[in-house]
């Protein structure tokens, strides 16, 4: 009976919703190619059309919206261009450009579209996924939090002097192969001890080196973590433009709940030069260097979305490194100008520093980060905090010593410090150095423990260490009060009389013999070793004369800065 009633109630219902229906003539309008050419068609037809809308053609090509005009929109492909036709026709699909985003898409390789191109599974699972528009607005200052915890690059020369935070904007910039990949993708294989997530965006660049990067990754770091978003330059203009945009959605994801994100654009010179052609082609009139005078927002507003969020919004943070290319290293050229001022600090990459072998070649005196060191740990901020001063000096110093004339025994010192930090400082790829690491060794070298090594066997001492930090998992964040440091600071100084000892037996091992003719500074190294760590009683040094013709004049005077 009661089934009964409820029955004939739904049924009025359902009557009385049916009566109120309204059918009527829906118009759909469909638009007519005009032309199609270098990636960009002209669509009339479309009058209700949107800005950054997706359109589908018939011949399954797809394109967006880039500029509306009175009668016609212009249309940049995304993929299928070989089969546009001039008087194809279009149809609307009525939203923007998306991407899919979630944690399985962590370990894959996508196009900027979210298709797999892995071979793996679809990333599309019948309208159950979360699909993010590419472009998004970036977090408003009320929703950001300060920067207040580091990124750990591994990196000795980056985070000691460069320290970069969770949330910055870091730029690596500089010439063509000068390591701005290299640098960047050793900072991805560090967070195989962190809990921040990767994503690598290529934009332009050759397939091989891209395949590269995820070898690498795959075998040194935590692929499991990581996601690349892939614009080769064999992919179409508009895939490449909206790559950049894509990767920093996917991010986002994980930004937005709470996680921490790194995303590496490789590289931003690429997307410009994109940008300026199709802007270019759909008529956008030009600026400065032929790029629109919309450049500057562009890069602007998608490197404004990099932010870390306030407490209330789960305190996720999303740190980016986008990556530049210089030509012959002229840094105030439009895009590096534009990049460098909205960025917050940037490592100049110097092409003559890595043509003599110092890699990664970071130019100390260019490079510079404007919020990192406030995320510092403190230890590693003390230690570091007269690096660059002496380091600066040294460089200074180290040009004057060329012309001869320096021997006062200061300026010695200084210079057999700074060959000591030019020594710590290069590091090879993939041998990256935990913070307790990076204080242990920054340490002694303020100690003057490295000053009784010749300047070439610092080299051993941090790579001892390197693997010592690859062995043990660093899955806890680094704890400044850890014991850990004094530890270190024991088998740095193990280390160093192992060295030193070794090098003293056999009579001072020549010191770094300078092959730059700036005299042989480091020549008495061996003996103020085997002097003052307690050695096997090396007979000290001779001062070794300079192997390409240095003077070996301040030899004598380094066995006494060897005392610790
Ligand atoms: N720290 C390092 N130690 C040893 N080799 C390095 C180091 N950094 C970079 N290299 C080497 O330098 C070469 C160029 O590096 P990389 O490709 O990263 O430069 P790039 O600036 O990204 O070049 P491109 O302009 O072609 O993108 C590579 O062969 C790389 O292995
Ligand atoms: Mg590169």
């Amino acid at each position: 009976m009661c089934a009964a009633e409820s029955e004939s109630r739904w049924l009025t219902r359902a009557h009385g919703a049916l009566s109120r229906v309204r059918f009527a003539a829906e118009a759909q309008t469909f638009g007519c190619v005009e032309r199609v050419a270098d990636g960009v068609a002209r669509i009339s037809g479309l009058a209700d059309v949107a800005l950054d809308e997706t359109v589908r053609f018939a011949s399954g090509a797809t394109g967006y919206v880039r500029t509306l005009d009175a009668d016609f929109a212009n249309v940049v492909l995304l993929d299928g261009a070989a089969g546009v036709g001039a008087g194809e026709r279009v149809e609307r699909t009525g939203a923007v450009l998306h991407v899919p985003v979630g944690a399985d898409l962590l370990g894959r390789v996508i196009d900027p579209l979210g298709r797999p191109l892995d071979r793996g599974e679809p990333l599309d699972d019948g309208g159950r996924r979360t699909w993010l528009p590419v472009e998004r607005p970036a977090p408003a200052i009320i929703e950001r939090a300060a920067v207040s915890e580091p990124l750990e690059t591994g990196v000795l020369i980056v985070d000691s002097l460069f320290a970069v935070g969770r949330g910055q904007r870091e730029l690596i910039i500089g010439d063509r192969a000068t390591g701005k990949t290299a640098l960047a993708v050793d900072a991805i294989v560090n967070q195989r001890a962190s809990d921040v997530i990767c994503v690598y965006v290529a934009v332009g660049q050759r397939a091989t080196a891209v395949q590269r990067v995820i070898e690498a990754v795959r075998t040194r770091g935590a692929p499991h973590r990581c996601i690349f978003v892939v614009a080769p330059s064999s992919a179409s203009p508009g895939m490449q433009w909206i790559a950049p945009f894509a990767g920093f959605s996917v991010a986002e994801y994980f930004r937005d709940r709470g996680q921490h994100a790194l995303v590496v654009i490789d590289d931003l010179s690429k997307h410009a030069a994109t940008h300026r052609e199709l802007a270019l082609l759909t008529g956008d009139p030009p600026g400065r260097e032929a790029y629109p005078g919309d450049i500057f927002y562009l890069h602007a507003r998608l490197l404004e979305r990099a932010a870390r969020l306030s407490p209330e919004l789960g305190g996720g943070s999303l740190t980016a490194l986008p990556i530049a290319e210089t030509d012959a290293g002229n840094l105030s050229a439009y895009i590096p100008t534009n990049l460098i001022s909205i960025t917050d600090g940037q490592l100049v990459m110097d092409a003559a520093l890595f043509a003599a072998n110092q890699r990664p070649a970071v130019n100390v005196g260019l490079s510079v980060s404007r919020v990192g060191g406030k995320a510092q740990p403190k230890a590693l901020r003390e230690v570091a905090g007269r690096l660059r001063i002496d380091y600066a000096q040294f460089l200074e110093l180290e040009m004057f010593a060329r012309f001869g004339g320096l021997t006062d025994a200061r300026v010695s010192a200084q210079i057999a410090r700074g060959e000591r930090i030019r020594a710590l400082l290069a590091q090879p790829r993939f041998s990256p150095l935990g913070a307790a690491e990076q204080i242990a060794l920054l340490g002694a070298l303020a100690d003057g423990e490295f000053d009784a090594l010749p300047a070439n066997a610092v080299a051993h001492v941090r790579e001892r260490l390197a693997q010592r930090g690859a062995q043990t998992p660093r899955d806890a964040p680094y704890n400044e009060a850890s014991q850990s440091i004094a530890a270190l600071r024991e088998q740095v100084r193990e280390g160093i009389a192992g060295i030193a000892g070794s090098a003293g037996s056999t009579g001072g091992a020549g010191g770094s013999g300078s092959t730059d003719g700036a005299g042989g500074t480091g020549g008495a190294g061996g003996a103020g070793g085997t002097g003052s760590t307690g050695g096997t009683g090396g007979t000290g040094g001779t001062g070794g004369t300079g192997s390409t013709g240095g003077t070996g004049n301040t030899g004598s005077t380094t066995p006494d800065k060897g005392t610790p």
